[in-house]
């Protein structure tokens, strides 16, 4: 191997997916990687990834989509690294913006080391102090999903009755905590005990229900708001959304984060009581959090001061070592992760 030569651990598709994805689907390859900018791209970053994020969008992008009309970003390609969020630091760059030493977070690649072509979404970590895997947590993608979606898309206002779906998970915790900031009243559901446990008594929920207990969702809910819903941030779909649109009020709102109860079927299920955004004139809308980047640092310094005050905790799960991406990844699927997954593959 060249000086300039470090070996480079990746993880790479093997093949497109169809259905409930397996760590077979994936592969831990070594190959070289060089740390000098390349002659032919002189504006490149080139990164060692610290963390890498797991996250459920990723799952959409293993599937190929010839008819690319209900998906917003590329197909991964098999035998490609897979592409990820990564909290990482600069080894060698081109680009101005960037010098060596920073620590950024941003979209990079599951693998040890990346090289990033175009560095528009890669940002500088203005909070060091703060612990730097929450780059990839409360205080990246998905906490910005968490803080656009809910104040933003589903605009909340004092004394809302509010419902978050997969409320244990990355961005389900913060739309629970952001709910309370907001003075709302917040209930959250999650797939086992223990997560319903930190809802209540980690991140303040105001009540909480393991849907895997219970027989009738529509009940749950209206055991839980007999007055309905104001706002439904909605990560999952399926049954549980048709179970919350018997259970909305009139001119409410639905915030559209995920689906991810839908992601892993050949064919989606529809929402039979989907007339009840007309009877109760609802407002559902998706977003894509990619559209909030331009007011990052906006979001950042202000969820850093929450973390610092205290007005908001972050749960998360760290796994060791790249070779334990995949088992991480599709464990998404399954819930069993309890807080934010992420995979720690090198210190600083
Ligand atoms: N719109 C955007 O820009 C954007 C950005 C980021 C994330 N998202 C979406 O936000 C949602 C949450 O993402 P996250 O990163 O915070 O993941 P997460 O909640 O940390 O992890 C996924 C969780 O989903 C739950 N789950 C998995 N399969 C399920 C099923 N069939 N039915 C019900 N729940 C299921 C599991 O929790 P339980 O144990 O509770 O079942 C699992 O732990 C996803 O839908 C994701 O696609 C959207």
């Amino acid at each position: 191997m060249a000086a300039d030569q470090v070996s480079n651990k990746g993880v790479i598709l093997k093949r497109y997916v169809t259905g409930f994805p397996t760590e077979d689907d994936m592969e831990v390859v070594t190959s070289g990687f060089s740390l000098a900018v390349p002659p032919g791209n002189p504006t490149a970053v080139l990164v060692k990834n610290l963390y890498l994020s797991c996250d459920p969008y990723m799952r959409n992008r293993m599937s190929k989509h010839d008819d690319d009309s209900a998906t917003y970003i590329e197909d991964f390609v098999p035998g490609e690294v897979l592409a990820g969020f990564a909290v990482s630091k600069v080894v060698a760059s081109g680009n101005p913006d960037f010098k060596e030493g920073d620590l950024v977070w941003g979209l990079a690649g599951c693998e040890e080391y990346s090289l990033i072509a175009h560095p528009e979404y890669l940002f500088k970590i203005s909070h060091p102090e703060l612990p730097l895997s929450y780059y990839t947590g409360v205080l990246g993608m998905p906490g910005l999903t968490a803080y656009a979606g809910f104040l933003d898309v589903a605009k909340p206002k004092k004394g809302d009755y509010v419902f978050v779906s997969a409320a244990s998970g990355a961005v389900g915790q913060l739309v629970g905590q952001l709910a309370k900031i907001s003075g709302c009243y917040v209930v959250g559901s999650a797939g086992s005990d223990e997560k319903v446990n930190l809802l209540k008594n980690k991140f303040g929920f105001d009540d909480a229900f393991n849907y895997k207990k219970e027989h009738d969702l529509k009940a749950a809910l209206k055991r839980c708001f007999p007055e309905g819903i104001d706002i439904y941030f909605e990560s999952v779909g399926g049954a549980m959304l048709d179970a919350v649109l018997l259970n909305m009020r009139k001119h409410s709102r639905i915030a559209v984060s995920g689906l991810i109860s839908q992601y892993n079927l050949e064919q989606p299920e529809g929402a039979p009581n989907l007339f009840c955004l007309v009877a109760k004139r609802i407002r559902m809308e998706g977003f894509i959090v990619g559209d909030y980047f331009g007011s990052y640092q906006k979001f950042e310094e202000e969820m850093v001061g929450y973390l610092k005050e205290g007005k908001i905790t972050y749960v998360e799960d760290i796994v060791e070592g790249i070779d334990k991406v995949p088992e991480a990844l599709i464990g998404l699927f399954s819930g069993r992760n309890v807080g934010k997954q992420l995979v720690a593959i090198a210190r600083e």
